[in-house]
């Protein structure tokens, strides 16, 4: 494979068919932890290897060093805690395993409990966020998820289910598909968003300095106003169908929550991606940001500063914006800096205050073709679908 998975090794931690149901029936004397959607999802991350090298949901001291260093205890680098998160103390003890249920009650993987304690919820916003502020809908998610936690292996027994399957695939699987594809190169596009012309003009880049491109939206939670899954899957099966060399790219969602963490979110990214077989990493101007708790470039700069370097390219692309002079898409770095009265931003929060006022779009700033699509997410979004 052209690029190994951070760590050295693709994490399997789904449990073989012959011991699953073993497991199975020695979960039902266990104790019982109950997920949420969000950490169900981090579970499935963890057992198909997108979080390599982690194994399991992070103990306190993987936490503290994550947060303070941006490293696991074992020397690699990584940028977020992936936490088991509980709002009463859980009634576990470390060295026992439990039973992981989900929302509906059932078993979907054991954990091996290594570690049970209290967060001090704050501190650590303010290490991986930048903030404590209750604004930022990334530490609003912390805090609600409450101040307890457990960390230990896991092993999945059940996929959950959730409304991302059908888009869903693991890096075992799209490590395959490059292999098949003869790609040599591949370089990953992350968004939580329908695609508009900067994500396009960012995206041809890539089809032009990799051999193939691979754009893998997150499709877990996020915030209110944002698009849903549907529609910016939806959206982008359209772009590619109608104006990408369709095989030369491959569209997958990766089911995880935005943390909207900014510069730590973007390494995150990038490590998930590299461990789904990405050499290249695309992170374009505040990546992964959220209103103005980041400097805009923020997100370029911490790979500059990683206490180690990661083996997936960054590609460090600046802002880009529509310029009337040029008459097309341009960037900081093609346009010249006389035309900046001229430029216009392209952002989804201007496509979708036009749309939401009953207006369209120009195409300057969304492909007239993919409107339809963002018009009816958003009456969708009002059902809560
Ligand atoms: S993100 O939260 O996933 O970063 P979004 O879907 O808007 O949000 O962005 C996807 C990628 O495109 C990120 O790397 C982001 O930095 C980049 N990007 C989005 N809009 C622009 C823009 N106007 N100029 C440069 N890069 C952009």
């Amino acid at each position: 494979m052209p690029v190994d998975p951070h760590g050295g090794k693709l994490v399997q931690r789904v449990a073989p068919e012959q011991e699953r149901q073993k497991l199975l029936r020695e979960g039902e004397r266990y104790p019982s932890l109950h997920a949420d959607e969000e950490t169900l999802l981090d579970l499935e991350n963890i057992a198909v290897g997108a979080f390599s090298p982690l194994e399991g949901f992070m103990t306190r001291e993987e936490v503290e060093r994550v947060a303070a260093e941006m490293l696991l205890p074992n020397g690699e680098v990584f940028s977020l805690p992936v936490l088991f998160q509980q709002r009463e103390p859980p009634r576990v003890v470390a060295g026992e395993s439990a039973a992981i249920r989900d929302v509906q009650g059932q078993i979907v993987g054991i954990l091996e409990i290594q570690d049970v304690y209290r967060l001090d919820l704050p501190a650590l916003a303010r290490q991986v966020y930048g903030t404590d502020s209750t604004s930022h809908p990334g530490v609003d998610l912390l805090y609600r998820k409450g101040e307890y936690a457990v960390g230990g292996r896991i092993q999945l027994l059940r996929f959950p289910t959730h409304r991302y399957r059908k888009w869903v695939m693991t890096p075992a699987q799209t490590r395959i598909l490059f292999a098949q594809r003869g790609w040599r190169t591949v370089v990953a596009f992350q968004t939580r968003n329908p695609p508009h012309r900067a994500h396009e003009y960012l995206q041809r880049l890539g089809l032009e300095i990799a051999d193939g491109l691979f754009i893998h939206p997150i499709l877990g939670r996020k915030k209110e106003d944002d698009f849903d899954s549907e529609t910016i899957m939806r959206a982008y099966q359209l772009l590619i169908a109608r104006f990408y060399p369709q095989d030369r790219v491959v569209l997958a969602g990766l089911a995880t929550a935005m943390r909207y963490a900014g510069p730590r979110e973007a390494v995150f990214h990038a490590i998930v991606r590299q461990n789904f077989g990405a050499t290249h990493f695309i992170v374009g101007r505040d990546h992964a940001g959220v209103g103005n708790f980041y400097n805009p470039y923020a997100a370029h700069r911490i790979f500059d500063t990683l206490p180690a370097p990661l083996a997936i390219t960054i590609v460090k692309v600046g802002a880009v914006f529509h310029c009337a002079v040029c008459g097309e898409i341009a960037s900081e770095r093609t346009c010249p800096a006389s035309h900046e009265m001229r430029r216009t931003s392209v952002t989804m929060t201007t496509i979708r205050s036009l749309l939401r006022a009953g207006k369209t779009p120009p195409p300057e700033l969304i492909r007239p073709e993919l409107v339809g699509v963002l018009q009816e997410g958003l009456e969708g979004s009002a059902l809560g679908v």
